[in-house]
């Protein structure tokens, strides 16, 4: 089995991970709920973690960064507490679901307007149109770090250039750069950045975070315990319990922290390098084949996902060719991206997504092509 679904989820993750998860579950009592040794022990771990992720996303507080089960719970904290009093918000066609359905409800909920800016047939934004469709009421510019259908990646720094100089909030998501990607969130004047332990992190699932800048408050999406204040009715507003409630997920957080060590003892340049190499020639060697379609810009900044189609055949059809006949693990569809597959015309029949990641070799990436090449030779 070839897994090429990493921008999905890891599968292969460091041996450290696991091996951390198994030792959480037999010795984690609930993190800042106790003062003996298990409950100690976890706490210490996810503070470790905090400081680990700070030193990897490139931020000097580490109590600013909650834990979360996922991006798309960072993202619900984000645009639920800025929207929740409607405003005006700039976001774009590349956005996932996660970004595109909490403001859809804003906007029903809250009347908060939305500016959604188009990309061009490589699935491109350009930040003058950002710069544009700035109004009176807007508060925030949400976009995505990198597009989970074209691998493409966002000018953040122009990007946030442009926040600076209107006052306004800068919120990414970061689910597909987090881990893969050189990420810093203070040098790229980021507000808000949220993000998955799935994907690029390596960790396991029900992991991720959300860093919210010192000066910036949003209220908690949900209330509960939080180790601190029991006898106050009002959930903690200090950083990091405000969007902590309920016990946290230690086990993965164990997870995560080992994969932190993974990253940090490679060095993230060196990891993105790696899967950089992989799929630059991947790509370079696909859009070779006849009949084949490559989406997005491959002559800027990428993460290591490859989305095409083969002919005239459905993306769901050429990964299950993938699938049965060479094991190679693949997305099909539409990604959770709509209006990117609008922007690219892929509406219909949807794209099929290679992603890679620091565990996929060239032995794989040429298997792969050569599948690509007898599919194309058989259907066109
Ligand atoms: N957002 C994930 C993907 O792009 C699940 O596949």
């Amino acid at each position: 089995m070839i897994y090429m679904d990493c921008a999905a989820s890891a599968l292969q993750r460091p041996p450290a991970v696991g091996k951390a998860v198994l030792y959480a579950l037999d010795s984690f009592g609930n993190p800042s709920r106790g003062a003996h040794s298990p409950s100690l022990e976890a706490s210490r771990l996810v503070y470790g973690a905090r400081e680990k992720l700070a030193g990897l996303l490139g931020f000097s507080s580490p109590e600013r960064l909650s834990f979360t089960h996922n991006a798309t719970e960072a993202l619900n904290i984000a645009i639920n507490g800025i929207f929740q009093n409607g405003g005006h918000c700039i976001s774009t066609v590349c956005e996932h679901n996660s970004v595109l359905r909490p403001l859809y409800r804003c906007a029903r909920l809250h009347g908060t307007e939305l500016t959604l800016i188009g990309a061009d047939g490589e699935g491109s934004i350009s930040c003058s149109d950002i710069e544009k469709a700035i109004r009176n009421d807007t508060k925030a510019i949400v976009i995505t770090h990198s597009s989970n259908v074209t691998g493409n990646v966002t000018d953040i720094s122009a990007i946030s250039d442009i926040a600076r100089r209107h006052g306004l909030l800068l919120v990414v998501d970061g689910a597909q750069t987090a881990g893969c990607f050189p990420v810093d969130i203070e040098g790229d004047g980021i507000d808000i950045f949220c993000f998955s332990g799935h994907k690029g992190l390596m960790a396991p699932q029900g992991t991720g975070g959300i860093y919210i800048r010192e000066g910036v408050e949003l209220p908690p999406l949900k209330t509960g315990g939080s180790g601190i204040q029991s006898f106050n009715e009002e959930h903690p507003s200090s950083m990091p319990e405000a969007h902590e409630a309920g016990t946290l997920n230690s086990h993965g957080i164990a997870g995560l922290d080992a994969s932190l060590d993974f990253i940090a003892q490679k060095g993230i340049k060196a990891i993105y390098k790696r899967e950089k190499e992989l799929s630059e020639h991947f790509y370079g060697e696909a859009e070779k084949i006849k009949g084949v379609k490559l989406y997005g810009s491959f002559g800027g900044e990428r993460t290591a996902v490859v989305s095409l189609n083969i002919g005239d055949l459905y993306s769901a059809e050429t990964a299950d060719i993938l699938w049965n006949r060479y094991s190679i693990c693949v997305r099909a569809g539409a990604h959770c991206a709509p209006l990117m597959h609008r922007a690219l015309d892929t509406e219909k029949r949807g794209a099929v997504r290679f992603s890679f990641s620091y565990y996929n070799t060239e032995k794989e990436i040429e298997f792969a092509l050569g599948a690509l090449r007898s599919i194309a030779e058989d259907k066109i």
